[in-house]
This record gives C-alpha cells, structure tokens and sequence, in this order.
C-alpha cells in the first residue's frame, strides 16, 4: 500500500493527570478524541487493595463468559465463577464505575448528562489464551472498530475507558490504524448490501435486541471485513502502543481502528453517547457513512 505511514502524534494525544477526579483544563481533549485519536493518561491508575488483588486470577471468570461484567445502572453482575467472592467483585466494580463518572466530569464534562447504558468489565484472561479460543470474527489481536451484532445502537458512540491493572508490571500491547473517514472509503466498496427483510426476520427472532438499522450493518460489515482481510492486518496503516501497567487510555471504540495484542488485567468502562451530544456530530462514524454513501442510514 503506498500511503503515508501513521505517526504516534497522529493516534494519540497523552495528558498528565494523575487523578481521577482532577480538574482538567483541555478543551482539546474532547477534540483528539472525536478526531478519533486514543487519550492516553499515563499516570492514572487504578488502585487495588491488597484483598482485591486476590481477585486478578482467571479463575474467577465463568468458563463460559469472557469477563465479568457489571451494569452499575441496574446492580447486576455477570461471570463472576465464585459466588462467595461476588460482593467483593461488585464493590470493586462499582466503585471503578463511580471513578469514571468522575473522570468523565472532570476530563469531557460536555459529555456528562448525554452518557448512558453504562456497563464495565473486569477481565482477567491473558489476551492471548482468550484469542486462541474463538474464531477470527471475535480474535480482537485483528484491527477492527467496534460494532455490536446482536445490540445495534443506531449510530450512538461507543465510548470506552480502560485502564491496565497488571500487579506484575506488564504492559498491554495494542495497535492502532488510520482515521475513520479514510478507513471507511477504504472498505466501503467491498460491503454487503443491506437487506431491510434481513433486519427484520433477525429482530423478529430476536436474534438482535432492537432493529438493526442500515448503519448498524454497515459497521458490522466493516468489523468483519478488517478483520478477514489479511493484507491489511499486516500491512495496512497502523502504529504499535505500549500501555504500561498503571495507565488508563480513552477511545471511541466504534470509530478508532484498534487491536489488543498482548497483556492481562484490565478494568473497562463503557458508556454511549447520542451523536447530537458530540461537540463535533460531523466526526461520528453515522455522519461520514451517510456522507460516504449519500444515504440516509438510520
Ligand atoms: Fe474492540
């Protein structure tokens, strides 16, 4: 491919804060952000007390599940193996939940009363092993942008904050590819049409929790076709990441192209974010799809 190569200033922007309620004076933050570049804050950790240090083992993960999961909106908790240890895994949960209100209040207050259907993750598994186990749709060591199969979001953001917890000191390795708008030109010819008919037998058999729109679709579409195209997983733009253990980094995951290639012990957070409460609407994936393909795709 003969592009310009992607530089490190161009996918990401770092920020000093050291706490997660810190007053930020940066309204650039937001900008980098919506450009779809990760914010990275090398200082700000995490921190476990020694009982909760007990918990970062694998073991505690259901078999059957990923990660464990914790909706802080309706109390509920998923995937946790041991019952006896889920009070504490809550209270951990929860309170990295409350964190990231935190930051979010401090770092994209603009943001603050738009953000919802929260959800955060505890994950426990070495990249790696996870990896090995699925198939290359769900093998995220493949660039991809994020994209839900069986909850469309009809266009929403998906913002996530994540922060490495390794007690060990190990890093987490991701890669991180080109600008959405160049991304989507890129694929966009080789897509699948969109099938109305489709959509509508997999909502009625509810194989999806709501419609899924033309967008949600063509984000799909995207996800598995990064993800199958070998030449570009080797070869197409991207630049390598070391997220040390004790860093947190911020990203729009639905728009920034980004692959977990090594590491363990990660606390997440989700959150999505209407369009309209974007500073810039014209940077979501939605707007330059639908100025892509001259559609209305919602
Ligand atoms: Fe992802």
């Amino acid at each position: 491919m003969s592009e310009r190569p992607l530089s490190h200033d161009m996918v990401i922007r770092s920020l000093a804060m050291r706490h997660w309620n810190e007053t930020v004076d940066d309204a650039r933050a937001v900008d980098a952000l919506e450009q779809g570049k990760v914010l990275f804050l090398p200082s700000l950790a995490f921190p476990l007390s020694t009982e909760e240090l007990t918990l970062l083992t694998p073991d505690l993960v259901d078999p059957k599940r990923k990660n464990i999961s914790f909706n802080a909106q309706n109390g509920k908790l998923n995937g946790v193996a041991q019952a006896e240890k889920k009070a504490q895994v809550q209270a951990l949960l929860q309170r990295h939940h409350d964190y990231a209100c935190q930051l979010v209040s401090s770092l994209l207050p603009e943001y603050k009363s738009a953000l919802h259907s929260p959800v955060n993750s505890l994950r426990l598994h070495p990249i790696t092993v996870w990896r090995d186990a699925t198939s290359w749709r769900k093998d995220d060591t493949r660039l991809h942008v994020d994209a839900f199969p069986s909850r469309p979001n009809h266009g929403e953001r998906i913002l996530r904050i994540f922060t490495n917890i390794n007690p060990h000191g190990e890093s987490r390795c991701w890669r991180v590819g080109e600008p959405f708008p160049v991304l989507a030109k890129r694929f966009i010819p080789r897509l699948k049409r969109f099938s109305p008919f489709s959509s509508w037998l997999q909502n009625r058999l509810g194989i999806t929790k709501s419609y899924r729109s033309h967008y949600d679709h063509l984000m799909l579409q995207l996800h598995d076709t990064m993800k199958g195209d070998e030449n570009y997983q080797q070869q197409g733009p991207q630049v390598t990441l070391e997220l040390p253990a004790g860093s947190s980094w911020i990203c729009f995951a639905d728009q920034t192209p980004h692959a977990a290639m090594s590491g363990q012990f990660m606390l997440e957070q989700t959150f999505l974010l209407p369009v309209a409460a974007m500073k810039n609407p014209d940077n979501a994936p939605l707007k330059i799809l639908q100025k892509l393909t001259q559609r209305t795709l919602i």
